[in-house]
């Protein structure tokens, strides 16, 4: 192993019990060591995601115990190189990585991830801070716009459609010629949609929304939607849609699993499927068509793909910041730093 400077125990924020929030702190744990096909990266950056609120409450598809390092996502610099071919090609470079459930998240002072899905190199025009928000998010946007062409769609439904990824989809979609047709829950979310040249935006809240939906999905012929609230909203959107459409479920905001009738399934050809981005990733594509992808998407991080950040909060306040994003999401993300 390569090593440069780095010390014994490090600052890492720890979770202690799969009850949210609560039992999140600060203590000094042993920097770790990089395996074969591992490397340590200095920390430099991590937003807090919806996917990190689902993992500490035991909602996420990951099942590494605790006391656990949460994070799902970051940046840094890589420091040291377990034995294996690709750990000198990452030796000090700028990273974005990627933490796969097996082991200790990101945030903490220094986090050991795999040459083999979990690191990727910055491009030299993003910074670490936009680097930090630069895998789960942007690729999951570009995958969206493949579903969607592939499909041959001209139309799709964005649900929680002001979010980081919805803002990136309608970017993407605008460039490419896809109708977005956005739904969110609340007026200022109209507005800021409208504000960024959103032309079908509508408010769940709305009483009239269903018909709303109905209307917009039959006038632009939507036979997609790509879901992140479910519970209700699932039905609500599988009725709203022509014959033979998908709801592709993201993820689960409503914290109730997707509902719907036999009627839309049965009756009207209707269906409902998930996506993952590391299992859609994987399952479609290979190592040289991932790299791809990832310059593709680097080239646009400053772009389509951008990230708004409302506040840097450091380590030592991550259960203050958490309970922040919680409490209001929209608007953009809250980063962790080892320091401010
Ligand atoms: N499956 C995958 O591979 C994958 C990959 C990337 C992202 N995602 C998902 O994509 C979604 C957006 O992620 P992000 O990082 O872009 O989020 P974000 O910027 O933090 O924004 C979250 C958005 O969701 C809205 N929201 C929260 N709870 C809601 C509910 N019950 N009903 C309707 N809207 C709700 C928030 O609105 P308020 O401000 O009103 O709370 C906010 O606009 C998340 O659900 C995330 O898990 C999934």
């Amino acid at each position: 192993m390569t090593q440069t400077q780095i010390p014994n125990q490090m600052t890492a924020v720890v979770l202690d019990s799969f009850t949210g929030p609560e039992t999140l702190h600060v203590e000094q744990r042993p920097v770790p060591k990089p395996g074969k096909d591992e490397v340590l990266v200095k920390v430099a950056a991590s937003p807090i995601n919806p996917s990190d609120l689902a993992f500490l409450g035991g909602n996420y598809g990951f099942d590494n115990p605790p006391p656990v390092v949460p994070g799902g996502e970051g940046s840094g610099t890589v420091v040291a190189v377990g034995p294996g071919p690709m750990g000198r090609y990452f030796l000090g470079k700028r990273v974005a990585c990627l933490s796969n459930g097996e082991r200790d998240g990101i945030w903490a002072e220094y986090v050991v991830a795999s040459t083999k899905g979990g690191v990727f190199p910055l491009d030299k025009s993003v910074s670490l801070e936009q680097g930090a928000m630069s895998v789960i998010n942007p690729l999951t946007a570009v995958a969206f716009l493949e579903i969607t062409k592939g499909g041959g769609h001209k139309a799709i439904v964005l649900t929680a459609a002001a979010s980081a990824l919805g803002q990136m989809v309608n970017r993407l979609g605008r460039s490419e010629g896809i109708q977005v047709i956005n739904v969110v829950r609340r007026d200022a979310q109209v507005e800021l949609l409208k504000a960024q040249g959103a032309t079908a935006v509508l408010n769940s809240s709305d009483v009239d929304f269903d018909r709303q939906l109905h209307e917009v999905c039959h006038q632009y012929d939507a036979r997609l939607a790509f879901d992140a609230v479910a519970g209700p909203m699932t039905g609500q959107l599988l009725k709203a849609m022509p014959k033979n459409s998908t709801v592709t479920v993201y993820s689960c905001l409503s914290h109730k699993s997707p509902q719907t009738n036999v009627d839309q399934i049965v009756f009207e050809g209707k269906t409902v499927t998930g996506f993952w981005l590391g299992p859609w990733l994987y399952s479609t594509k290979n190592l040289l068509q991932i790299l791809m992808l990832w310059r593709r998407s680097q080239k646009l991080i400053s772009t389509d793909l951008k990230s708004e950040i409302r506040v840097r909060y450091p380590f030592q306040e991550a259960r203050k910041a958490v309970q922040e994003y919680t409490d209001h999401m929209t608007g953009g993300k809250i980063l962790l730093t080892p320091i401010i």
